[in-house]
């Protein structure tokens, strides 16, 4: 073997990764523009959605990325469905998992498969206003700051082990429509650096905390 292609054979292989979204998958689409750029090194070699109609399909088959639509109709339980999405995550040799507007809730036996190798966004500043209206809950509440927030996702809704948030300021002449619309252009912004650090193997997790190796 001459030495170009001893190098060669050391090279490590691109991880490949997978979308689950449910809904209009405007974070999708700002990752599949990053991986068009070459801002994430990994694949996005799968899309899954719980929804037929979801839009984030669209987006997938346009950018000619295999999808997935698992119909949970047709799963007796929510492990039954989770087990079937990992036989498909399997097939497809992923490597880590992107939460993109999932709205299912995954099974303890997924979230240990894949530990440490979830990732979802959330539209606010946890451990404040957890769940499926986050942004909403914030703006009615009155806060005057409020934000984003990637994670790691663990056992339990919105808790995994932080790895970034950032903050957007609520205006006194914000509407609600104005301050979504600021939260989802940072979380463009933000969702596929981190993805890319992730590809990296830049992360590192110890109990809680999520560092950044240099
Ligand atoms: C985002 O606000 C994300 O934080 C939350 O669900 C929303 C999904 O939006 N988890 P989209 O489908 O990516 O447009």
């Amino acid at each position: 073997m001459n030495r170009q292609a001893k190098g060669k054979s050391k090279k490590t292989k691109r991880p490949r990764f997978a979308v689950l979204a449910s809904g209009y998958g405007s974070n999708l689409q700002a990752i599949i523009h990053a991986c068009r750029k070459k801002k994430i090194r990994a694949d996005l070699a799968l899309v899954v959605s719980d929804k037929k109609q979801a839009f984030a399909l669209a987006r997938a088959r346009k950018a000619k990325i295999t999808t997935l639509y698992l119909n949970p109709r047709l799963f007796s339980t929510p492990e039954d469905f989770d087990r079937a999405l990992l036989s498909a995550l399997r097939k497809e040799k992923i490597d880590f998992i992107v939460l993109a507007g999932y709205m299912r809730i995954l099974s303890k036996n997924f979230v240990r498969t894949y530990k440490n190798r979830i990732l979802n966004i959330h539209p606010a500043l946890l451990p404040a206003f957890k769940g499926a209206q986050a942004i909403k809950d914030a703006f009615v509440y009155g806060v005057k700051q409020t934000g984003v927030t990637i994670h790691f996702v663990d056992e339990q809704v919105d808790h995994g082990p932080i790895i970034v948030q950032d903050q957007v300021a609520v205006k006194d002449t914000d509407t609600f429509n104005r301050l979504e619309g600021r939260i989802h252009r940072l979380e463009h912004r933000l969702y596929p650096k981190v993805i890319d650090l992730l590809a990296r193997g830049k992360l590192r997790i110890k109990g809680r905390k999520v560092s950044l190796k240099r």
